[in-house]
C-alpha cells in the first residue's frame, strides 16, 4: 500500500537533514565541484559541460574528457566557434555525439540571444538545445542556487525505496507527482548540494538492484523498503524492449599505406563521424572477392580482424571486420565525403566512433 501524499512530504522533510549532513562529509571530490563550505558559485559553463557529459557516461570516464574539453574550450565563446570536426575529436569515445552538436548549438544561441552570458533561470536554461528537465534542474540549482530538483535514475531509486512506492516510474503521473513533492521540500539555502546529495547517495550507497549498502546509509532508519527488507524490488519499471540487431561487415581498405574513411550522414546515429565502408550482413571471403572484382580491384591479402559487438541504446551492431590490402585503387561509389588517409592522420584528425575501435586500433596501434 502506498503512503499518502502528506506522509510522503513528511518523510521527505525528515530526510533532508541526514542527507545534507551526510553530503557535507561524504561528497565526492569531482573536478567540476567547488569544495564543500566554499561560498563561491561554480561557473555555469563548467556545470553545464559536466552535466552534459554525465548524461550517458560514468563519472570516472567523464573526468579526463572534462579536463581536456575545458583546456581546449575554456568558455562559451570558444565552444561557439570550434570547428565541428575538432569538437567531434574532443568527444571521441564518449558516445552519443548529438550531445556535442547540441552543446555547440546552445553556445551559439547563448552568444546570440544572451550576449554570451549563461542564462540563470530554469525556465530559460531548459530552452537550450540538448537540455531537458534533469539537466536544467542540475544547472539551475548548482550554478545559480535556484530551488528546483534534478531528478535522475538515482532519485527514482532512492525515493521509491524510501517511500516503498511501487509505481511504474516510467509513467508521467508518477514523474509529475515526484517533481511536485521535491519542489515543495527542496531547501532554498543550498539546493545544489541537496540535489548532488541524492546523486552521490545513489552512486555510492543506495546502489541499484540487490546491492544497496543500507548499513552505511544515512536514511536507513527512515527508509520503508529497508524496514520491509525489500530494497531490491525498487524502482519498478516495465521490462525493457529488445534492441534491434544489425549485422554488418566492416571493410578496412588499404591502398599504398592509406585507408579509406567516409563520413556518416549529418543526422541520426553517430551523425557526422567517420567510418570504414561497411556492408549489411556477414559477407564471406568469396563474396568479398566478388565485391572487389565489382569495384575493379582485387586484394593482395585479406586479413580477418575478427568479430566485434557494440551496444547502443536501441540497436546492437554485430560486426565482422577485414583488413583488405588492395592491388589497385577501387572504383567504389563513395559517399560525398570520403578520404584516403594515413593511419597517423586518422589518429590525429578524424573522429571515429568507439563502436569501431576494435578495427581502428588494429591500424593505429602500430603507430605507438
Ligand atoms: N551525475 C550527474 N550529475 C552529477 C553531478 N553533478 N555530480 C555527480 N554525479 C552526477
Amino acid at each position: 500500500m502506498k503512503i499518502t501524499s502528506d506522509e510522503t512530504e513528511q518523510l521527505l522533510k525528515s530526510v533532508t537533514k541526514p542527507l545534507t549532513d551526510w553530503y557535507s562529509s561524504a561528497a565526492r571530490d569531482l573536478p567540476w565541484r567547488i569544495p564543500a563550505g566554499s561560498n563561491v558559485r561554480p561557473d555555469p559553463y563548467h556545470i553545464w559541460i559536466s552535466e552534459i557529459m554525465l548524461q550517458q557516461t560514468r563519472v570516472e570516464t567523464v573526468k579526463d574528457y572534462y579536463r581536456r574539453f575545458l583546456n581546449r574550450l575554456p568558455d562559451i565563446k570558444s565552444l561557439a566557434q570550434v570547428p565541428t570536426d575538432e569538437l567531434m575529436k574532443l568527444w571521441q569515445g564518449l558516445g552519443y555525439y548529438s550531445r556535442a552538436n547540441n552543446l555547440k548549438r546552445a553556445a551559439i544561441m547563448i552568444m546570440d540571444v544572451y550576449q554570451g552570458i549563461f542564462p540563470d533561470t530554469y525556465e530559460e536554461i531548459i530552452k537550450l538545445p540538448g537540455i531537458g528537465e534533469y539537466t536544467a534542474g542540475a544547472i539551475a540549482s548548482i550554478a545559480f542556487g535556484q530551488p528546483v530538483p534534478a531528478i535522475d535514475g538515482n532519485v527514482y531509486r532512492i525515493y521509491t525505496r524510501l517511500c516503498a512506492d511501487d509505481s511504474d516510474i516510467t509513467r508521467t503521473p508518477f514523474k509529475r507527482s515526484l517533481r511536485q513533492q521535491l519542489l515543495s521540500v527542496i531547501p532554498s539555502g543550498d539546493p545544489g548540494s541537496y540535489n548532488q546529495a541524492w546523486m552521490d547517495l545513489g552512486a555510492s550507497i543506495c546502489l541499484p538492484a540487490k546491492t544497496p549498502l543500507c548499513d552505511q546509509c544515512p536514511l536507513s532508519e527512515h527508509c520503508l523498503a529497508h524496514l520491509h527488507n525489500s530494497c531490491g524490488i525498487y524502482p519498478m519499471k516495465p521490462p525493457k524492449k529488445k534492441r534491434r540487431i544489425e549485422e554488418k561487415t566492416i571493410f578496412v581498405l588499404e591502398y599504398h599505406g592509406k585507408y579509406l574513411l567516409q563520413k556518416r550522414p549529418p543526422k541520426g546515429l553517430l551523425a557526422g563521424l567517420w567510418e570504414f565502408p561497411a556492408q549489411e550482413g556477414f559477407v564471406s571471403i568469396e563474396q568479398i572477392k566478388e565485391l572487389l572484382a565489382h569495384w575493379d580491384t582485387s586484394a593482395g591479402e585479406i586479413e580477418l580482424l575478427g568479430k566485434g559487438k557494440h551496444i547502443f541504446s536501441h540497436i546492437e551492431w554485430h560486426m565482422m571486420g577485414y583488413l583488405i590490402h588492395l592491388d589497385q585503387m577501387p572504383a567504389l561509389t563513395l559517399s560525398e565525403e570520403s578520404v584516403w588517409i594515413t593511419a597517423q592522420k586518422m589518429q590525429k584528425e578524424y573522429s571515429i566512433p568507439s563502436a569501431l575501435r576494435l578495427y581502428y586500433s588494429k591500424i593505429t596501434d602500430a603507430l605507438s
